[in-house]
């Protein structure tokens, strides 16, 4: 079975066909660059550029990097427009895509649906939590594989500022740290604050990092949980997000 998942991001719109049964992308991705500012409206059209790529006629889900209640009321946009708030996205992304179905999920929630079906949370029992750093810090708290969806653990305070401001990939590179550094100062500090708080089995680490965790995972000590990179990558987003609207 194939139903279209997109994943909105804070660069790039992504969007492919996925095959369900493999939880794999059916055909080679389309991106488009995330419009500034990212207005509802000019996402919207983002989405409709990828969908339409495909001549894709069916349910579509989609990723949003805030808070997301009941499959389509945006309740917060940290790294997007802030006129997103309160939009209702299934009802305008499903007129701007000629009246298709569309869930909407949190991007975070979504990756993590598919890290724990498809990826290196499979089968795992207790606590897991997957994270994503990118622009900001998602967050996805699985308990014996049930989601608790929008945990937003990504604005806990750290060092008395916003958890994202200081230890996502955006903050490394606005800083121009090393990997090492950002590793020992930033993401171990960040999840030693998550571990006191939840006391998980794994950590798993998603976002376009989760490529590179050779770089920083060797310096990340003393957390007492295990800690693994998201299997699927860049596209879990985009799996996560077709699965919700499948109803799984
Ligand atoms: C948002 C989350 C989102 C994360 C990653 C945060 O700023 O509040 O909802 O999951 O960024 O995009």
């Amino acid at each position: 079975m194939q139903i279209f998942g997109v994943d909105i991001g804070g660069s790039g719109i992504k969007g492919a066909p996925v095959d369900l049964d493999k939880g794999d992308l059916a055909q080679e991705r389309h991106k488009v660059l995330t419009p500034h500012p990212a207005t509802p409206d000019a996402v919207a059209d983002g989405v409709r550029q990828v969908v339409g790529h495909f001549g894709w006629t069916g349910p579509v889900g989609v990723t949003f990097p805030g808070v997301v209640t009941d499959g389509a009321t945006i309740r917060t946009a940290a790294n997007v427009d802030d006129s997103w708030i309160d939009t209702d996205a299934r009802a305008l992304l499903g007129e701007r895509l000629g009246g298709l179905p569309v869930t909407v999920v949190n991007d975070a929630d979504a990756a993590g649906v598919a890290e724990m079906h498809f990826g290196a949370g499979r089968d795992r029992r207790g606590t897991v939590i997957l994270l994503t750093f990118g622009t900001g810090i998602g967050s996805a708290v699985f308990v014996d594989g049930v989601l608790v969806p929008n945990t937003e653990l990504g604005h806990l305070e750290l060092d008395g500022h916003d958890a994202e401001k200081r230890a996502s990939s955006k903050a490394r590179e606005d800083h121009d740290m090393t990997w090492e550094h950002w590793a020992e100062h930033r993401v171990r500090k960040y999840l030693a604050h998550v571990e006191m708080l939840f006391s998980p089995e794994l950590f798993i680490i998603g976002g376009g990092v989760s490529r590179k965790s050779h770089k920083f995972l060797p310096h990340i000590e003393g957390i007492k949980a295990e800690i693994v990179p998201a299997q699927l990558q860049n596209n879990a987003g985009i799996v996560g997000a077709a699965m919700r609207a499948a109803g799984r």
